[in-house]
């Protein structure tokens, strides 16, 4: 397996490769949650997308991801067929795996107006985050701030939010973050006037539209500046507990110098 790495998002070093276009290759398996400690010492394990169904695999060892380049047949891995509902295995089928983060990946598909997904992995914080994501997404978007346009329809499996479909947006080049730093500092002071605050401002969480506008993405951290951090956010966002804008401009400020 290659070693790309693609993301520069501070609690994403564990990703090493990057996924696929929306051709990708069917019969190759990805990773799409980090390792996690499948808690018995040195056993670890992952969720894998493979022929667009997902598996969960256990190794022992180091966290590093096995070599899946045989998979199914793995040595000294044991792979598990996921179970999904028929509506859930339809979207998987109908979806190819473009990036994936700690809690949720992103799929692409052919649907006209929102071919982007962003799916909740399958934990109780990852399905969390997705549903606060998706509300705090409605309310920016509503006012009309620059936030990924979301179908108002969110995905729902087995009577709860676990994900959202989008339209498709484009990375910005090393060279546009410093190009172009002016407009996103503007937009994260939008964001900010308008009482809300992002939680992750990272280079992979700014995007671009197909008119060049720039695009914050990746609310799962954010919330109305002054109210109480909900338990499901990792404390580290916010040592205060409280959602405050700060931190947003300093993490812009880091990767802008
Ligand atoms: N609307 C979109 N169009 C195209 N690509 C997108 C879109 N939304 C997200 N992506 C891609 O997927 C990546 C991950 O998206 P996002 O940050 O929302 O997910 P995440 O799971 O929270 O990731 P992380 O934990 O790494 O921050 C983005 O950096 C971007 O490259
Ligand atoms: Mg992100």
């Amino acid at each position: 397996m290659e070693h790309l790495l693609v993301s520069t998002s501070s609690d994403a070093s564990y990703r090493s490769s990057t996924p696929c276009e929306f051709h990708c290759h069917l019969n190759r398996a990805w990773p799409i949650t980090p390792p996690q400690d499948a808690g018995d010492g040195d056993l670890f394990r992952c969720i894998v997308d493979h022929g667009r169904n997902p598996f969960s695999i256990v190794w022992q060892g180091s966290p590093e991801y096995p070599d899946l380049s045989n998979f199914p047949a793995l040595d000294r891995v044991e792979v598990f067929p996921l179970p999904l509902s028929p509506a859930l295995a339809a979207i998987w089928r109908n979806s190819a795996l473009l990036d994936y983060g700690s809690y949720a990946s992103i799929r692409a598909s052919e649907h006209s107006r929102f071919p982007i997904l962003k799916l909740a992995h399958p934990d109780t914080q990852s399905l969390e985050l997705i549903e606060h994501e998706f509300n705090i997404l409605t309310d920016l978007q509503s006012l009309g701030l620059p936030v990924p346009e979301i179908d108002t329809q969110p995905i729902v499996d087995g009577g709860r939010i676990c994900g959202y479909r989008m339209k498709a947006l484009s990375k910005l080049k090393q060279y546009e973050l410093h190009h172009r730093q002016h407009d996103i500092q503007r937009v994260l002071l939008r964001l900010h006037s308008a009482g809300f605050c992002n939680g992750d401002v990272t280079p992979s969480n700014i995007m671009k539209d197909g008119n060049d506008r720039i695009i914050l993405i990746d609310f799962g951290f954010a919330g109305r500046v002054g109210s109480a951090v909900p338990p499901f956010i990792p404390n580290w966002v916010y040592a205060s507990g409280i959602f405050e804008a700060e931190g947003d401009l300093k993490a812009f400020k880091r990767f802008i110098r």
